[in-house]
């Protein structure tokens, strides 16, 4: 039992962004996510507009609202204030005769994230009770039908844990000499394909029991266009770049083969057609809105600190401190040299809104 709890909190450790006190902390460099949550704030304020029922409040007077896996802000802050706005003008638009109700926050992570940050930089001006949930959204965080809005931006490509298969020397989905998929052999993407159903499945599980009836979900995180191949996916690309490098330093005797053997990001960028089977499959919830949000791509002078504040941990966890520095300047590089390939593909974020059903 402590040896799996140990097990987790190391992978959380491994796989949470960089805190204030690092030099490229998430706060710093994370621009490049927030681009998605201005794509998706006029989404969210017609979701909210022609989606969302009264009814689903009953006689709550207070709104409650999720933002999961939010890291430490200011992206979460900013994503929160699109939401409780929109509710706020539909109050004074389409439901005059009602009381605009309390409105209750939880920012909610992994445990090892920088919570203490979160807190410290909350806005002095919020108009909103905030609270801080830890745990993995892959599991149940709140209590039954609590919830009137969940929301989530680029967190949900975060796999529960790389697919056991891809680490066994003895399948067909060993995944020697890459650290991701999508130029790997089809076990391999099946692996990736198959967890990802898995996890989401237990996402939207928990979340069936946690939304109230009506209540609404939003979700943005990058993804691949319907019909594009993994290979050509430009996250993906980015992704393969990252094997790429620790094969190199390896043969240069840095570090030792076995270990990028081992190696694998637990990440996964799906398709909207791919996320829509699931949410059919789980059946608790309609689909009200997805599509593809164009998603600028990342300019080489801030894909090194934004890169490196959102996985410098895992590197370190797996690699040791001693050679972050060669390893995020030899990807810096092999992405300069990608570009004219990375510009002929097209990057996407994917929104999705879901309503929960009347049981
Ligand atoms: C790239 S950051 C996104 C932060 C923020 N939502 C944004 O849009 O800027 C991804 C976040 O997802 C969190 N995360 C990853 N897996 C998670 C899980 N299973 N449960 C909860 N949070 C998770 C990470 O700790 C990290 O803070």
């Amino acid at each position: 039992m402590i040896k799996i709890v140990e097990e987790s909190n190391k992978k959380e450790m491994a796989t949470r962004v960089n805190g204030a006190d690092c030099f490229y902390s998430y706060s710093k460099n994370s621009s490049f996510q927030r681009n998605a949550i201005d794509a998706a704030k006029e989404l969210i304020k017609e979701a909210v507009f022609s989606k969302l029922d009264i009814a689903c409040l009953s006689s709550s007077n207070t709104f409650r609202v999720t933002d999961l896996g939010c890291s430490m802000g200011p992206n979460t802050f900013l994503a929160v204030q699109n939401i409780l706005e929109a509710v706020e003008n539909k109050y004074r638009t389409q439901w005059r005769n009602s009381e605009v109700p309390d409105f209750q926050v939880f920012f909610s992570d992994q445990a090892a994230n920088d919570f203490n940050e979160l807190f410290q930089s909350l806005p002095p001006d919020r108009n909103y009770f905030a609270m801080g949930v830890p745990g993995s959204f892959y599991s149940r965080l709140f209590p039954k039908a609590h919830l009137h809005f969940v929301y989530s931006s680029f967190s949900l490509q975060c796999l529960s844990k790389v697919p056991e298969e891809v680490l066994d020397r003895n399948s067909p989905a060993w995944n020697k000499g890459r650290a991701h998929y999508s130029n790997s052999a089809h076990q391999v993407v099946e692996a990736y394909s198959a967890q990802y159903a898995r996890d989401m499945g237990c996402f939207l599980n928990a979340r069936a029991q946690e939304i109230v009836e009506g209540g609404l979900m939003a979700f943005v995180v990058p993804g691949r266009p319907n019909g594009t191949p993994h290979a050509q996916n430009y996250y993906n690309m980015t992704l393969d770049l990252f094997g790429s490098c620790l094969l190199d330093m390896a043969k240069k005797g840095v570090i030792a083969e076995d270990k990028v053997d081992s190696f694998n990001l637990p990440m996964y960028n799906a398709s909207l057609d791919e996320v829509e089977a699931i949410v059919k499959y789980n059946g608790c919830f309609s689909i009200e809105r997805m599509e593809n949000l164009p998603q600028e791509k990342l300019q080489p002078n801030v894909f090194r600190s934004t890169v490196r504040a959102g996985m410098e941990n895992i590197v370190r966890a797996n690699f040791g401190e001693d050679i972050l520095d060669e390893f995020f300047d030899s990807l810096n590089k092999k992405y300069e040299e990608s570009t004219s390939v990375l510009e002929s593909v097209t990057a996407v974020s994917l929104f999705v809104l879901l309503k929960r059903h009347s049981k």
